[in-house]
């Protein structure tokens, strides 16, 4: 195949972030229960004579345009999988904020791999499609399967889970990215300087919680809000204090939970249903702690192929 193709991505929250120990290569290993949602990213491929990357959206002029574009490396990855040139044009239409907790650059990866799998017409298996996501990035198998799923390893081993409903989130977008392995390195310090330590060793290996699958499956908004944590939420906190205002708005304007999304900064909100959310966001707009606030509801499928 040779004309474009388009995959639609979406972004993340996660309902659950139990942050082990340091290992030794750097990573942490997690329990790590995602819930996609239906904020969309778009990644276009066509066929180009070297690889390109453009971008367009509101926070485009955020997003590295060289190799280190986690669309890039999806790409790359695939090609050389493949023993074929890696000459394509990816054009990414960017919806979810960029460096904000919500696998924004997961999603542009798995829609990368996705659309140039069907332009090379290269053909690779579901298993396949797995592996080349966990070589680019711990998020990125996730952003492909959608859904909700927990993760465990350093959160690309999936397990899909089930869920009774559709539940209702809104996100207050903050100014500004935060790194993940800044987030991850200070979630360490702060480990370290409160005396438990930090590696493997000091650490109680992740779990994940019945309670929070429990709700998921039954569909129980005000459990799954009694049940949501994120072990990053303090090292989000510490790196932008200011991150605490934003959640108190949400939960003075009734949000069952209110947490940061992964990494952050950007904090989630659950509601109780649709109505409630509008309330919600209208009072976080109003209320000077955020840049932007968005309304999503999930979970919402994974990658996709729209066009092509
Ligand atoms: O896998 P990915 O490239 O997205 O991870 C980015 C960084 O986040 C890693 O280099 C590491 O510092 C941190 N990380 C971690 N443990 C994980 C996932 C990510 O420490 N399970």
């Amino acid at each position: 195949m040779t004309h474009p193709v388009t995959a639609r991505v979406p972004a993340k929250v996660n309902v659950q972030l139990a942050v082990g120990g340091l290992r030794p290569d750097g990573f942490h290993d997690l329990a790590n229960v995602f819930l996609a949602v239906g904020l969309y990213d778009e990644v276009t491929a066509t066929p180009a004579d070297t690889l390109r990357i453009t971008v367009e959206g509101a926070d485009a002029h955020h997003v590295p345009l060289d190799r280190t574009n986690l669309a890039a490396r999806a790409a790359l990855a695939l090609a050389e999988r493949h023993g074929i040139a890696p000459d394509v044009h990816l054009h990414i239409a960017k919806d979810i904020p960029v460096a904000g907790g919500m696998a924004g650059g997961s999603a542009d990866a798995a829609g990368a791999l996705l659309a140039c799998d069907a332009m090379w017409g290269t053909r690779a298996s579901r298993a396949e499609l797995l592996s080349l996501c966990a070589e680019v990035g711990s998020d990125v198998p996730f952003s492909l399967v959608g859904g909700a799923a927990l993760g465990r390893g350093r959160g690309e081993l999936l397990t899909p889970l089930e869920t009774g409903s559709t539940f209702h989130w809104v996100f207050a977008v903050a100014d500004g990215g935060l790194s993940t392995p800044a987030v991850y390195r200070e979630c360490d310090r702060l480990r370290e300087e409160s005396g438990t330590g930090a590696t493997v060793a000091d650490v109680p290996d992740p779990e994940p919680s019945e309670a929070l699958l429990r709700a998921l499956r039954t569909g129980d908004a005000t459990a799954l809000a009694a049940a949501v944590t994120n072990d990053l939420q303090p090292a989000a906190l510490s790196l932008r204090p200011a991150l605490a205002e934003t959640l108190r708005a949400g939960a003075d304007a009734g949000a069952l939970a209110s947490l940061v999304s992964g990494s952050g900064p950007t904090c989630a909100f659950l509601a109780k249903d649709a109505e409630t959310a509008r309330e919600v966001a209208a009072a976080l707009a109003a209320s000077g702690t955020c840049r932007t606030v968005r309304e999503a509801f999930g979970p919402a499928p994974g990658a996709t192929v729209v066009d092509g």
